[in-house]
């Protein structure tokens, strides 16, 4: 099949038993390998999401040369400057000096220009850092993924949707997921309920934090609990949370790539951990879902 750019093959991604795990747990374990998007997450998804959301409301006009601005040192960051690229826009991502110099060698190749804030000032010196610099500019467009309504409805719209179609006739009991800017559960979440009314969503953050209480404290699991209960999270969607430790996101990554041979970051290995908690209470016939957002490149230091 041919395409016409790399924002046509973003989402559409595969639905993977996970066998070993599963036979280990006695349950049906699956993962949606959103890792295989391009950009490497999917975060792809609502990086072009948002954008395309800002053009129906003509916030951006295609390939203006209008700039767009985020605090992400990540995932979000690598799916704007993708999708910038090949809308015509330009992309500055603000990123605390402390993140990983990799990622940031990758956001300058893909072309972004990347300010560094002083991480010194605390968990949000980049967002706060992007602001002002938005002050100093008016013209730069701020999409801002944790207040964006088109975070969770791109995972409405497409990631949803394919879940579904993938599982058919089959139902599925939990769907257990992380939250950082909580776009995906609430998405996922929410349409899958409609779905299958009887599935719970079981949300996972590190074990220093407790979203429900409203307790936030630094972690170590990036991509996770992000120090706020964000706007766009659906609280409602939750029946529930796990707690993880780093340490054991950290053993689950080698599990998982040493049984099942798939590759994932921290935050994917703590939704496994996550599920190896739930699983003695669980019937041998429940079906379990979950994502994997990443691969394990971006942690190899943590592995040094
Ligand atoms: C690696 C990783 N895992 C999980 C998440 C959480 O996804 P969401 O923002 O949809 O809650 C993120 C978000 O930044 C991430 O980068």
């Amino acid at each position: 099949m041919l395409h016409n750019s790399i924002l046509d093959v973003i989402g559409r991604t595969p639905i993977v038993r996970l066998a070993q795990f599963s036979e280990d747990l006695g349950i049906e374990v699956y993962a949606k390998l959103e890792s295989l998007n391009p950009g490497g997450s999917h975060k792809a998804r609502i990086a072009l999401g948002m954008i395309l959301d800002a053009e129906r409301r003509g916030v951006l006009m295609r390939d203006s040369g209008q700039t767009i601005i985020e605090p992400s040192g990540g995932n979000t960051g690598i799916g704007l400057v993708m999708a910038g690229n090949v809308l015509g826009y330009k992309v500055v991502l603000v990123i605390p000096d402390n993140y990983s110099p990799e990622k940031q060698k990758l956001l300058r190749l893909y072309g972004a220009k990347v300010v560094l804030s002083d991480s010194r000032l605390g968990n949000n010196s980049h967002g706060e850092k992007c602001m002002e610099l938005q002050l100093e500019n008016p013209s730069y467009v701020m999409l801002n993924q944790q207040r964006n309504g088109a975070n969770p409805q791109t995972h409405r719209d497409t990631t949803a949707p394919e879940i579904l179609h993938a599982f058919g006739e089959r139902r599925v009991d939990y769907f257990v997921s992380g939250i950082g800017t909580g776009g995906h559960i609430t998405g996922i979440g929410e349409t899958l309920k409609v779905a299958w009314p009887a599935m719970r969503v079981m949300g996972v953050e590190p074990e220093e934090c407790d979203l429900l209480k409203n307790q936030h404290a630094p972690h170590h699991i990036q991509g996770l609990s992000i120090g706020l209960i964000p706007s766009i999270l659906n609280v409602d969607v939750l029946d529930g949370m796990l707690k993880v430790s780093r340490q054991a996101c950290i053993d689950m990554m080698k599990r998982i790539m040493r049984t099942d041979a798939i590759s994932l970051g921290l935050s994917s290995a703590a939704n496994m951990v996550a599920i190896a908690q739930l699983a003695p209470e669980l019937p041998p016939e429940t079906v379990v879902l979950t994502m994997v957002y990443d691969n394990a490149d971006s942690y190899l230091p943590s592995f040094e």
